[in-house]
């Protein structure tokens, strides 16, 4: 079940961190956007690879810095199956036009996941959607190994 309140982790590695995408993988549902914050190398894309390994996607996960989005198709668990899961990355975005140019708002109808990196550059639109589940994770780093991440939900009934 997924918490109400928010919860935090300390990881120890890139593994550790891994197993906190999966475990959050595990409170999904249909149309949730995760907003990812944190800085450079704070781990963002390795918690994503560990959150689609647990949806079933044996594709490599990296940082779609270029293209700013990578679509997945997710195979496990069942009531998510079929739906897409898209990475996007934001880091490179310069204006709020730019998210025009990617239909964010179209990916976001589309009933799936969606996570992003570096959605501290949202702040400049909003995000332009309403989905049933908005959660944001916030990864700090506090040594080479260590980091601090922090889940929380955003959604209406625990605003
Ligand atoms: N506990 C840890 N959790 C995650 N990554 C760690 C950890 N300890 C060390 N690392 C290293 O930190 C780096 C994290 O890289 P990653 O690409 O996941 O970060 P990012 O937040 O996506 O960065 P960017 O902002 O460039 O997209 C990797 O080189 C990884 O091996
Ligand atoms: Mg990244």
């Amino acid at each position: 079940m997924r918490p109400t309140e928010p919860c935090e982790w300390l990881s120890h590695s890139p593994e550790e961190t891994e197993a906190v995408g999966a475990q959050i993988a595990s409170w999904l549902a249909p149309d949730t956007l995760i907003l990812l914050v944190g800085t450079l190398g704070a781990g963002k894309t390795t918690l994503i690879r560990g959150l689609a390994h647990a949806l079933g996607i044996t594709e490599p996960v990296r940082s779609p810095t270029f293209t700013l989005v990578h679509e997945y198709r997710i195979q496990q668990p069942e009531a998510l199956r079929g739906l897409p899961l898209y990475h996007l990355d934001l880091y490179r975005m310069q204006s709020a036009s730019e998210l025009h140019t990617l239909g964010l708002d179209e990916l976001l109808e589309r009933g799936g996941i969606v996570v992003i990196e570096w959605a501290e550059r949202l702040q400049m639109t909003g995000v332009p959607y309403e989905p049933s589940h908005l959660w944001q994770v916030t990864l700090t780093p506090l040594s080479d190994e260590r980091r601090q991440i922090r889940f929380q939900s955003l959604d209406a009934n625990t605003r």
